[in-house]
């Protein structure tokens, strides 16, 4: 890169407008769309489109609610033509829908164009010519006079063969494009354009589009605003004319370009399902309408069914979706850093509450409504918080772990998915809880089916049963706990006891409550070491009759350590004796 790039390269003269009006308009509703995916898409790719993907592809935009489609260059590919007559003759163009293509200002071009439309009910006849001074120098050598000339008699040729297709019912629309108009001088960009409108001679009923393009983005989105308005302003017989947008994305700004035009009072845009085109591709029109939409303004698009618009993309244009785009991109409903997990899942159980406006932080929109799971919300891995980690758990399997044990709970998940050193889906996660309190069997075990509850008198509780005492199993090369817990996650098993022979010890125990009666059991009879119970919370985990409980124990040692304990068995009861057990088990 050049040290001053002044000596290569220069600023776009701005357009002078001193009392522009763009920054103070909003946006209320949605403009006339057309796609221009199956022509300016479809020119950009490495292999173009051929009939049935284009087939494809029109079905989809029609289905998304696209009332206008650029269907093609009918006179520059055979394929093109081909397409034309195949959506024509087979009748697969709703009545709702206009046909557009796009021609150069030449006769046997506009020939063939007109050729290709013959039957059709609605179309648009989309002639362009280049105007900026460096295709008026470069490409085509000729003056601004010279250049009106091509347009004018373009304008005269197809204005002339109109009968054609009027004649058989086609009802025909006219547009025209100053190709390269942002990198055009705004006069002589209206001179041009009303050459074309003294010819074709629009009216309020009869309007003509003129298609302002940002072919290549010269300029900051502030300065094709102020063109737009300039033109807006200006252009005589603005009343005739639809105004149309039709941006690229050279320098990034082809949403905002698009956005700022629409304040500056166009009223058409012109773009392609996720920014597909010519270099860094044309205006993403799936963006402009999904910003409309999380506006709350009902944008005339649907992309409920985002991954199957995205399938038929992928399909159709050999294209991808990058990971990142705004909406529809994978990770977009994606959130790593601990804190957007917790903001997400408060903000998740708000909406859940009101239902009424969506105002959950860091999700611009429902995921939901684009056909986007919840699921794909939040992910594990290494930087996720506490709130990632009991998010997935309650999301995908409804366990609702207690605020204080998600904080016991979250940094040892963290921990484990640090050391495997990739994210970790929710069944992984459920794997790691389930081995960290639900089969923590060491030292103490419980032989279930020995285990009796009675009442005995108000208020008092009267356990006994079997348990056995069993040292912790020593891995020589894991020194440390988080290691151990590492290799029980890599399926090292802790707890296989059927080579063991256990020693099962009867106990009985005395309290004021199930839970009280076997903490009493296991300290004064089994010589556990002495506790309390601080916390017991519970909830089932599916419905029905064989719906399995899931209980909650916090426990205190002697020294004041507070540790968490998890048992689940369709006896309430026991579910609970496991809790307390589990978290016995892990105070060590
Ligand atoms: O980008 C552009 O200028 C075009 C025109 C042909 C409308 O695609
Ligand atoms: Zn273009």
């Amino acid at each position: 890169m050049l040290k001053s790039p002044s000596s290569k390269y220069q600023r776009f003269d701005p357009v002078s407008l001193p009392n522009r009006r763009w920054p103070s308009q909003t946006i209320s509703q949605a403009p006339i769309w057309c796609s221009v995916d199956l022509r300016d898409g479809n020119q950009a790719l490495a292999v173009p489109m051929n009939v049935s993907q284009k087939l494809d592809m029109f079905d989809a935009l029609v289905k998304c609610g696209f009332k206008e489609i650029e269907v093609g260059f009918p006179s520059a590919s055979n394929t093109e033509f081909a397409f034309n007559r195949r959506l024509i003759e087979e009748k697969r163009i709703p009545d709702d829908v206009t046909i557009q293509c796009l021609v150069q200002a030449r006769e046997d071009l506009i020939e063939k164009t007109v050729e290709s439309l013959i039957g059709a009910k609605k179309v648009v006849i989309h002639m362009y010519n280049s105007t900026s001074p460096a295709q008026r120098k470069y490409v085509f050598g000729k003056s601004k006079e010279e250049i009106i000339a091509v347009a004018v008699k373009g304008a005269q040729m197809i204005k002339d063969r109109l009968h054609r297709l009027t004649a058989g019912g086609t009802q025909v629309t006219l547009q025209y494009s100053p190709e390269s108009f942002s990198a055009t001088e705004v006069e002589f960009a209206k001179e041009i354009s009303e050459a074309v409108m003294d010819v074709w001679q629009p009216t309020p009923q009869h309007k003509m589009i003129l298609n302002l393009p940002d072919t290549v983005e010269v300029c900051m989105p502030n300065v094709y605003a102020d063109q737009i308005e300039w033109i807006c302003t200006n252009l005589k017989n603005r009343e005739s004319v639809i105004i149309s947008l039709h941006t690229h994305n050279d320098r990034g700004t082809g949403t905002a370009a698009t956005e700022l035009g629409l304040l500056a009072g166009a009223d058409r845009v012109e773009g392609t399902l996720f920014g597909n085109g010519e270099r860094t591709g044309n205006l993403d029109i799936v963006q402009v309408a999904m910003n409309l939409y999380m506006h709350g303004i009902d944008p005339q698009l649907d992309f409920s069914d985002m991954s199957s618009l995205i399938h038929m993309y992928e399909r159709t244009t050999g294209m991808t979706v990058a990971p990142r785009h705004p909406y529809s991109g994978e990770l977009v409903f994606t959130a790593f850093s601990g804190s957007h997990q917790d903001a997400i899942k408060k903000g998740l159980s708000g909406y859940e509450q009101h239902k009424t406006i969506w105002d959950v932080p860091y999700l611009t929109i429902d995921p939901n409504d684009i056909s986007r799971e919840y699921r794909e919300v939040i992910r594990v891995n290494s930087q996720s918080g506490k709130g990632g980690v009991a998010y997935l758990l309650e999301s995908e399997f409804g366990i609702e772990l207690p605020k204080d044990m998600q904080r016991e709970f979250g940094p040892i998940a963290n921990d484990i998915v640090d050391k495997l050193g990739r994210e970790v889906s929710g069944t992984e996660l459920k794997d790691m809880f389930w081995k960290e309190y639900i089969e923590r069997d060491r030292p103490w075990s419980l032989a279930d089916d020995s285990f009796h509850m009675e009442t005995c008198g108000i208020h008092s509780f009267r356990c006994t049963g079997k348990v056995c005492h069993r040292p912790e199993v020593v891995f020589p090369g894991l020194p440390t706990e988080e290691n151990k817990r590492m290799a029980e996650f890599v399926s090292v098993s802790l707890t296989d006891c059927s080579t063991v022979n256990l020693s099962w010890k009867p106990f009985t125990g005395q309290g004021n409550g199930p839970i009280a009666a076997f903490a009493d059991a296991l300290i004064t009879d089994a010589g556990a070491p002495s506790f309390e119970v601080t916390t017991y919370r519970e909830q089932s985990l599916s419905s029905g009759t064989e719906a399995a409980a899931l209980a909650f124990i916090q426990i205190k040692t002697a020294t004041g350590k507070l540790v968490w304990g998890a048992g689940v068995d369709t006896n309430i009861e026991l579910a609970s004796i496991k809790a307390v057990l589990s978290a016995v088990n892990r105070a060590g």
